[in-house]
C-alpha cells in the first residue's frame, strides 16, 4: 500500500473557513474521513458545532471554531484555538467566500467592493501567515485556497468577486516561493459552478438551469462533494511536489462557448 497511504491524512490537523455547508463542508468531510482532526469554521458557532457533531457521530474527529473571516480578532483565534485543542496545525483551507454585489463596475458601491476583497483576499492571506509558523515548525504544510475559474477568466457583472478570486491565485503563486524552502506548500482549486447557496441567482429556476446543462461540456452543475477529492489530494503527501499549482474543478466549462 505504498501509494495509497499517501492519501493517509491520520495525525494531521486541518481548519477549513466557511465549512458550516457547501463546498467547505463537504472538503472537511474529505479531509476528516481520511483521517485528519477537523477544525468546522463559520461565522456562526451554532452551525459549526451541528457540522462537527456530525461528523463525530460518524466516527470522525472534528470541533467547530466560529471565526468571520473579515475580523481579525476571530482569525488570530481560529489559528490560536487550533493549536490550544490539537496541539498543531498542517492544513488550511480558506474556503470562506461572498458576493455582495452583481453588476457594472461604474455602479459598484465601494463598501461592497472592500467587503469582497476583505472576505475573499486579505482573510486568505492573513489567516495563511498565522498558520505558516505552525507549519513550517512541523516541517511541512498545506494550504489551499478556494478561488473560481471567475479568477482566472474575466465576466461582465462581477468584477469584484473576479478580481479577489484573481488575487488568490498570485497570492498562492508568491507563498509557494516564499515557502517551498520550508515544505509549506499553497496550491489553489477553481471550482466551477457548484450547487450551493452562494451560487443560487445563478441556477435557480427551470430556464437556468437547462441553460447550464445545455453549456457545460459534462451536462449539469457540481454537487459540493465533487470537490472534496482535489481537497484531500491537494492536502496529503500524494501531492507532496506540488505547490503554486491552480487546479480547475468546472465540467469543461472554461471550454465551452458563452452560456445561452
Ligand atoms: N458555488 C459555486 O458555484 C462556486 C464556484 C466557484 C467558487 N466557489 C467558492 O467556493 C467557496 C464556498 O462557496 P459555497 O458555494 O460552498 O458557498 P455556501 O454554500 O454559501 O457556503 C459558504 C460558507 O461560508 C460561510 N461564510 C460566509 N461568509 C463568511 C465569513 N465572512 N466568514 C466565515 N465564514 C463565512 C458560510 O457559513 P455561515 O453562514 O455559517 O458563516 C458557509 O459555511 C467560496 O469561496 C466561493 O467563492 C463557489
Amino acid at each position: 500500500m505504498r501509494i495509497k497511504q499517501l492519501f493517509n491524512l491520520e495525525g494531521k490537523v486541518a481548519v477549513v473557513t466557511g465549512a458550516s455547508k457547501g463546498i467547505g463542508e463537504a472538503m472537511a468531510r474529505g479531509l476528516a474521513e481520511f483521517g485528519a482532526k477537523v477544525v468546522v469554521s463559520s461565522r456562526k458557532q451554532e452551525a459549526v458545532d451541528q457540522v462537527a457533531e456530525e461528523f463525530v457521530q460518524d466516527g470522525l474527529d472534528a470541533i467547530g471554531i466560529e471565526c468571520h473571516v473579515a475580523k481579525e480578532d476571530h482569525r488570530k483565534n481560529l489559528i490560536n484555538k487550533t493549536i490550544e485543542h490539537y496541539g498543531r496545525l498542517d492544513i488550511l483551507i480558506n474556503n470562506a467566500g461572498t458576493n455582495p454585489y452583481f453588476g457594472p463596475i461604474e455602479n459598484m458601491p465601494m463598501e461592497a467592493y472592500q467587503k469582497t476583497m476583505d472576505i475573499n483576499l486579505n482573510a486568505p492571506m492573513d489567516l495563511s501567515r498565522l498558520a505558516f509558523p505552525h507549519m513550517k515548525k512541523n516541517g511541512s504544510g498545506s494550504v489551499i485556497h478556494i478561488s473560481s475559474i471567475e479568477g482566472i477568466h474575466a465576466s461582465a457583472g462581477f468584477a469584484a468577486y473576479n478580481l479577489s478570486k484573481a488575487g488568490l491565485v498570485m497570492l498562492a503563486q508568491n507563498q509557494a516561493a516564499e515557502w517551498g524552502k520550508d515544505n509549506v506548500r499553497v496550491n489553489v482549486i477553481c471550482p466551477g459552478l457548484v450547487k450551493t447557496k452562494l451560487s443560487r441567482m445563478l441556477w435557480e429556476g427551470d430556464a437556468r438551469t437547462a441553460s447550464i446543462n445545455k453549456t457545460v461540456p459534462l451536462g449539469r452543475m457540481a454537487v459540493p462533494d465533487e470537490m472534496a477529492g482535489l481537497a484531500v489530494f491537494l492536502a496529503s503527501d500524494a501531492s507532496s511536489y506540488m505547490t503554486g499549482s491552480v487546479l480547475v474543478n468546472d465540467g469543461g466549462i472554461l471550454h465551452a462557448p458563452v452560456m445561452t
